[in-house]
């Protein structure tokens, strides 16, 4: 009999068409994810998941699966994992970096050129018929060539963006304390704060990442200072940024990741038209989200058939005998 594989949300069909060639595939084919008790009723007797980054998977929910080998879960972050829980049941863990990495990075600049260049405030005021001249003092942004910007966490994707950046004429100063490049300059965050016209961030959420740009932090940076977040949510404390903004500081913020996240539509963020907020889609292309499914399917496909998954973050359960 097929082993069971559950995915837990509306994916590429060629990914899915994949998975059913091997297994009995059961798909949650809403464009919302699963509640819990969804969820877990989906995941009955299941030996893979294709999971979200929405879907929480924590040793309570893989004690109630006990039959569940992989979790391949469609992002290059996977803070919604356990991981350790997992390793200590047997369950292999997959995720799909590399293919959206330069697509991250692209999104980033392009965030960067909204913000700075007033393109979201000044798309809305063309649109709500708020355009009556050409104006030589509104919608006024600045310039990058020469800016410095400051990279927090050069991993994969912090460093294409500094090197994007760079191209653009940029100065890039990063920290990360794992990584020494030979191409950009290492400071510490203190000082990466203190120096930056732009702060993009970039680091995985871990325990202690989480609200790693809070009050000191903010209070550090230029006051026309702009900050990225295209990371986690989480990295950034929210009420923090709330009372920087209140008080005039930081020309202005890009968020394609809030905490909450969703985040409400009567949320104060919004109030500040130097906010721009996206719904996280830094990695949403056509071609990106297509090579991440397939990615996701070949890491799931792997681990139930005894093979290699290309990019599992703890293989050795794979190999216990
Ligand atoms: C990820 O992959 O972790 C992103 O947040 C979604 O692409």
């Amino acid at each position: 009999m097929a082993l069971k594989v559950v995915v837990t949300r509306r994916i590429h069909t060629e990914a899915v068409e994949r998975l059913r060639q091997l297994f009995d595939v059961v798909e949650w084919e809403s464009d919302l994810p699963p509640a819990r008790a969804e969820l877990l009723d989906m995941l009955n007797g299941a030996a893979g998941v294709l999971t979200l980054l929405t879907d929480r998977i924590d040793g309570d929910l893989l004690d109630r699966v006990p039959t569940l080998r992989v979790v391949s879960n469609l992002a290059v972050g996977y803070d919604n994992i356990d991981v350790p829980a997992a390793t200590q049941r047997g369950v292999a863990v997959c995720t799909t970096p590399n293919v959206l990495t330069r697509t991250t990075a692209e999104f980033t600049i392009a965030l960067l050129f909204a913000v700075a260049r007033q393109i979201v405030p000044g798309a809305l005021a063309a649109r709500q018929g708020d355009w009556k001249t050409w104006y030589p003092m509104r919608f006024l942004g600045r310039d990058l060539l020469g800016a410095t910007i400051g990279v927090v966490g050069l991993g994969r994707i912090g460093e294409e963006v500094a090197s994007l950046a760079g191209a653009l004429g940029m100065r890039v100063i990063y920290t990360d304390d794992r990584i020494t490049s030979q191409r950009f300059q290492r400071v510490a965050l203190e000082d990466l704060l203190r120096e930056s016209d732009i702060v993009t961030l970039h680091v995985p959420l871990l325990d202690s990442t989480r609200g790693l740009i809070s009050d000191n932090q903010l209070a550090v940076m230029k006051p026309d200072a702009i900050l990225l977040n295209t990371a986690r949510g989480p990295v950034v404390d929210t009420d923090a940024l709330l009372r920087a903004l209140e008080r005039g500081h930081l020309s202005g913020v890009g968020l394609d990741v809030t905490d909450p996240e969703p985040l409400p539509a009567d949320h104060p963020l919004y109030r500040f038209e130097r906010v721009t907020i996206v719904p996280h889609i830094a990695s949403a292309t056509h071609a990106t989200r297509g090579k991440m499914s397939a990615l996701a399917v070949e890491n799931l496909i792997a681990a139930l058939t005894g093979g290699e998954p290309p990019n599992c973050l703890n293989p050795e359960v794979l190999h216990r005998g």
